[in-house]
C-alpha cells in the first residue's frame, strides 16, 4: 500500500487538481478513486498528488484515495477557526476530515468573493495554524501584464500572505495568470520564469536558503504540461480543468514523474 502523502517535503514536485465547482457525488468518488489507482509509480518518482474538490465531496474523495499516494485538500477555507458564518468552512474542520492542504487567494474567489489581500493574509494563517499546506495563488490581470505590472504584482500580493509561521513545509505559491485561467492561453516559458525569479526573490529575501514550492497554474493540459513542467523554477502544477479529466490529469502527472526520473 503506498504511503499517505503529507505534502510537506519542498523538494518533491506537486500535481495538484483544482475541481472548482464542478461534478456530482459520484462522479467526485469515480475521479477520485481513479487518481488513485494509478498514483503510487507517479509518487514514487518523487511526484505529491493532491485533490481539491468541492466541500460538500471531501470526504467522499478522502475515502476514495484511501490506500493512494493521494492528498485531498479544500478550494477555500474561513479566517476564523469556528463561529457564526454560515455556509463558510474553516481549516480545522478540514484538517479534522483528514485535508492536507487548502487552496488560498484563487483568482476567482478573489473576484467573485471580494477576497483582499489582508484577508487571503488571514486565511493562509488558519490555514498553517490547522497544520495545512497553504497554496497561495497569485497572479496578475490581462491590463496589468499588459501594463508591464506581473512581478509588482504577484509579488504584492506573495508579500501580503507571508505570514510568520509559513515554511518550505506549509506554504506553496502558484502562480496564476489571470488571463491564463480557463482560456487556453498560457504565458511564454520566459514569462513563467520571470514571474517565478520575482516571487522567489521576495521568498529568499526572507529566507535565504527558502527552497519552497512556486507551482504554475492557468491553462494546463497533456499537450503543454512537459514544456511548463519542464522549466526548473517550475516545482509543479495547479490544473483547473484538465483535472476533471482522469485521462489528461493523469498525462500530466506522468509528464511530471518522468522529469523527475530523467531530467529535461
Ligand atoms: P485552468 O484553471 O487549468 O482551468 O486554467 C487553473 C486554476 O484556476 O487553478
Amino acid at each position: 500500500m503506498a504511503q499517505p502523502i503529507d505534502l510537506a517535503d519542498p523538494d518533491r514536485a506537486l500535481i495538484a487538481g483544482n475541481w472548482k465547482m464542478n461534478l456530482l457525488q459520484a462522479e467526485a468518488v469515480a475521479l477520485a478513486t481513479a487518481v488513485a489507482a494509478w498514483s503510487a509509480p507517479v509518487a514514487a518518482a518523487g511526484v505529491d498528488l493532491l485533490l481539491c474538490p468541492p466541500a460538500p465531496f471531501l470526504a467522499g474523495a478522502i475515502g476514495a484515495v484511501a490506500g493512494g499516494a493521494v492528498a485531498v485538500g479544500g478550494q477555500d477555507c474561513h479566517a476564523k477557526a469556528s463561529g457564526a458564518h454560515t455556509g463558510d468552512v474553516a481549516a480545522p474542520m478540514l484538517a479534522s476530515l483528514g485535508c492536507r492542504a487548502v487552496i488560498v487567494g484563487h483568482s476567482e474567489r478573489r473576484r467573485d468573493h471580494r477576497e483582499t489581500d489582508p484577508l487571503v493574509r488571514a486565511k493562509v494563517e488558519a490555514a498553517i495554524a490547522a497544520g495545512l499546506v497553504a497554496v497561495l495563488c497569485v497572479g496578475e490581470t490581462l491590463e496589468e501584464r499588459d501594463a508591464g505590472q506581473t512581478a509588482q504584482v504577484v509579488t504584492r500580493q506573495l508579500r501580503a500572505a507571508l505570514v510568520e509561521a509559513a515554511t518550505d513545509a506549509n506554504l506553496v505559491v502558484a502562480y496564476e495568470p489571470i488571463w491564463a485561467i480557463g482560456t487556453g492561453r498560457t504565458p511564454a516559458p520566459g514569462d513563467v520564469v520571470a514571474a517565478h525569479a520575482a516571487l522567489r526573490s521576495i521568498l529568499a529575501a526572507r529566507a535565504p536558503t527558502s527552497r519552497a514550492r512556486i507551482l504554475y497554474g492557468g491553462s494546463v493540459t497533456a499537450q503543454n504540461a512537459r514544456a511548463l513542467l519542464a522549466l526548473p523554477e517550475v516545482a509543479g502544477a495547479l490544473v483547473g480543468g484538465a483535472s476533471l479529466k482522469g485521462a489528461e490529469f493523469r498525462a500530466i502527472a506522468e509528464a511530471a514523474a518522468a522529469l523527475r526520473r530523467q531530467p529535461a
